[in-house]
């Protein structure tokens, strides 16, 4: 049986990236990056993919600039990287920019998201402090499949972690991240076992 090729957007740091390409390594995670995208030059995570020697694409935003959608087109141009790669799975690993229907359909429950929230508690940006301004007294993270909406789609795995008196955002963010780096590639292996299943908004995870 082949393996599954992944292909894997980033923005910025990787450390989710990292936790995959670990997982890998380790052997606790069959798959196989195919290929590591940014929309972002420079960033950390194009030089955690460089040093495992893995491919990896900047696809500059502006390179479609002036078309008549720009984030539709910046989305073909990715499908023509994923396809040519052979990807599989999509993942969504801190990439900052909403993908369109052009991938969203193409990709139909294939394309994974991780967000620092319990969702459907708080989409979107900076979702750690937003617990913290609501006084949630539990935070954690989400990994879901990509829909069209924000941070909205059926949700896979999540994992709570809990809000101590006294946290900054950034004491928040480390503790639900050192989750988020279990989380993901669990989410990966169990799409890789073909454990789950999409019924409606809800995700089914077989012999759970
Ligand atoms: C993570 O907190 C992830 O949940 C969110 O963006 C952050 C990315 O961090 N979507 P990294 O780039 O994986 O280190």
């Amino acid at each position: 049986m082949s393996v599954l090729r992944l292909g894997i957007f980033v923005s910025g740091r990787g450390s989710n990236l990292q936790a995959i390409i670990d997982a890998i390594e380790a052997g606790t995670l069959e798959a196989e990056i195919a290929v590591v995208i940014s929309n972002k030059p420079g960033v950390p995570a194009l030089g955690r993919a460089e040093r495992h020697g893995l491919t990896s694409v900047f696809l500059d935003p502006k390179s479609v600039a002036g078309t008549p959608d720009p984030r539709q087109a910046y989305d073909r141009k990715l499908l023509e990287q994923l396809q040519h790669h052979r990807v599989q799975l999509v993942v969504l690993a801190g990439y900052m920019k909403i993908v369109t229907s052009v991938l969203i359909d193409a990709y139909e429950s294939r394309i994974m998201n991780i967000h620092p929230s319990l969702l459907p508690s708080f989409p979107g940006l900076r979702a750690q402090q937003q617990a913290l301004d609501h006084g949630a007294k539990v935070a954690g993270c989400t990994v879901h499949f990509v829909t069209e909406g924000m941070d909205t789609g059926p949700i896979i795995l999540q994992r709570a972690v809990p809000v101590e008196e006294g946290d900054t955002e950034d004491i928040l963010s480390e503790r639900i991240l050192k989750e988020e780096h279990g989380l993901l590639p669990r989410a990966i292996r169990l799409f890789a076992e073909g454990r789950l299943k999409v019924e409606g908004r809800a995700v089914h995870i077989r012999d759970a």
